[in-house]
């Protein structure tokens, strides 16, 4: 089928097509709509042809004046009237009684209607044009988000239905709010740019609910009151992780979980876009929810792309249109949801001699609790019986009458770097799991910053739970010397120790931040407080 496209100066032509039982898309307010002839049931049913839409999800009828509304509808409770008073023309639907000129495949079968009277100026214009009220899903592919822009509705549909009207970007982004009436109180079965506050102005918030299916899933038998909440929504092909916190919370978790996955995305607030190490896209400020809400679907359908494997979404709080934003986001992610970790984790690593004491101290002194990892380790060593138990499968002779002897660990991996490969390998996994249990106890405590002081901070795996990594270095002669002083070792001798860690550049390649500590105890502090400002997000 050839699709035409049309301006918004041809919207007669587009009306003529609609009242001959044809398919326009148009541009709304909230989304891009795929219009017929409400009043024709073979046109209504070639809008699910089109969309691939199941047969059981009800289209709404759209009207350009209050007289569609009576034409359509009987028995319109007086709440509804005095919501449309306030609200119409606008992005809001409600579903009312449907008289009988309403064909049951408009609506599925249900005996009520849902009904829009659009403020866009073009789908007004294309509603008088056609003459008749115009029945319109969103002008999308079944399942897909929404189409915001001209150019999703003809990814989506050209060749598939009569014309489309290239009306420019939709405004307000997420579709119309869609309410019901039950016993006298407003139900909102989908949040959208008309909030429940907003609502509660013209009824009062004690006559205002919202549906249960709008903030969770559906569980596998329940019948939902709208039956479009039941089908996977919005999704780009890749799964999506919605990240609820505040925001410089939020913009951790994402930065761990994308972080070395090649195929990762995000779609985050714009003040820490740069913190993210993938591609990012930004959809305003956070709080911005009508920002968020207008950016939301183009976003998700930029990343729906083969090399895009994951994407991690910032969602919004639940306020005003954050609700929205949230709601369309949770389906999107099929409710997979994450808590965003409120502690901060700055992991502290660095090369023997160069004084990484001295800056975690300094961080301690600022308030960071400072996990020390070789005395955690040291510890479970002593008394960690799962990692015990895993050390003496692989190391019986380190074992004496079940009782580890350090020393003689010590001395099978000494100079065998393949049995100390097998030793890192059994005890990293326990360290990390234990890591990770103190970690989950800080944040319980409602710690705002701790601290991982490993030496083998990336060996180990444990730079994994870090959200920042700092690296503390000096010249080999300030090491020489300092190494010398501590351990009341020769000069060769330190010299020795230095060539046997990591060579230079190891820890700068890998950290987010890097202390050259040549000078005075003083700088070094100094220089770890400015690395704290920098990791502490709001
Ligand atoms: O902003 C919008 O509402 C856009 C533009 C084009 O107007 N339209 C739109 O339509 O989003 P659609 O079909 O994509 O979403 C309508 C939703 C569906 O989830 C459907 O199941 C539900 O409303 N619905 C329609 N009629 C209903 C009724 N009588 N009772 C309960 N839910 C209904
Ligand atoms: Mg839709």
């Amino acid at each position: 089928m050839k699709t035409i496209i049309y301006s918004m100066d041809e919207i007669e032509q587009a009306g003529a097509v609609i009242r001959a039982g044809g398919l326009v898309a148009f541009p709304t307010e909230t989304v891009y709509g795929l219009g017929a002839n409400a009043l024709d049931a073979d046109a209504a049913r070639r809008i699910f042809a089109a969309k691939g839409r199941p047969q059981d999800n009800p289209l709404i009828a759209h009207i350009a004046d209050l007289a569609m509304l009576d034409e359509l509808c009987h028995d319109i409770p007086d709440t509804a009237r005095r919501i449309a008073e306030r609200f119409w023309p606008g992005p809001l639907t409600m579903a009312l009684p449907k008289r009988a000129v309403v064909p049951d495949t408009v609506t599925a079968g249900l005996q009520t209607v849902g009904i829009r009277f659009p403020s866009h100026p073009v789908a007004q214009a294309l509603i008088r044009a056609a003459g008749v009220p115009i029945a319109a899903p969103s002008a999308n592919r079944s399942g897909k988000p929404s189409p915001t822009t001209f150019a999703h509705v003809f990814a989506d549909m050209n060749g598939r239905i009569d014309g489309i009207i290239d009306g420019g970007n939709a405004e307000v982004g997420v579709e119309s709010t869609f309410i019901e009436f039950v016993n006298g109180k407003v139900r909102i079965l989908r949040p959208g740019y008309i909030t429940p506050e907003d609502l509660a102005e013209v009824v009062g918030a004690e006559n205002v609910e919202i549906d249960g299916a709008v903030l969770r899933g559906l569980s596998e038998n329940e019948h939902p009151r709208s039956p479009g909440m039941k089908y996977r929504h919005y999704a780009p092909s890749a799964p999506v992780i919605a990240v609820l916190g505040a925001n410089g919370d939020c913009a951790r978790e994402i930065r761990r979980g994308v972080r070395g996955h090649t195929g990762a995305a995000a779609i985050v607030c714009d003040e820490y876009v740069d913190l993210i190490p993938c591609e990012t896209l930004r959809v305003g400020r956070y709080g911005d929810y009508a920002a968020q809400a207008h950016r939301l679907f183009d976003a998700l359908r930029e990343l729906d792309r083969p090399d895009v494997e994951i994407i991690y979404a910032q969602c919004p709080d639940d306020r005003g249109v954050g609700l929205a934003v949230a709601n369309r986001l949770k389906r999107a992610a099929g409710f997979h949801v994450v808590n965003a970790r409120h502690l901060t984790v700055l992991g502290l690593t660095g090369s023997t001699g160069a004084g990484k004491g001295v800056v975690s101290h300094a961080l301690a002194d600022a308030g960071a609790k400072i996990i020390d990892c070789d005395a955690v380790y040291h510890e479970m060593l002593a008394h960690d019986a799962a990692m015990l138990a895993d050390l003496q499968a692989e190391f019986p002779a380190a074992f004496e009458e079940g009782r580890l002897d350090r020393k003689a660990l010590g001395r099978i991996v000494f100079r065998d770097s393949a049995k100390l490969e097998r030793l890192n390998a059994v005890v990293h996994p326990h360290i990390r799991r234990h890591i990770a249990a103190l970690l989950d106890e800080l944040e319980t405590q409602g710690t705002a910053l701790a601290v991982l002081d490993a030496p083998t901070l990336f060996e180990s795996g444990a730079d994994q739970t870090c959200d920042f990594t700092l690296g503390v270095t000096a010249d080999p002669d300030v090491r020489v010397a300092r190494i010398m002083a501590r351990d009341g070792l020769d000069a060769d001798y330190a010299a020795l120790r230095i060539r046997a860690g990591k060579p230079d550049g190891y820890y700068s390649a890998k950290c987010d931040f890097m202390i050259e500590n040549n000078g005075a105890p003083e700088d070094a502090e100094c220089a770890a407080r400015a690395v704290l400002k920098k990791v502490i997000l709001q």
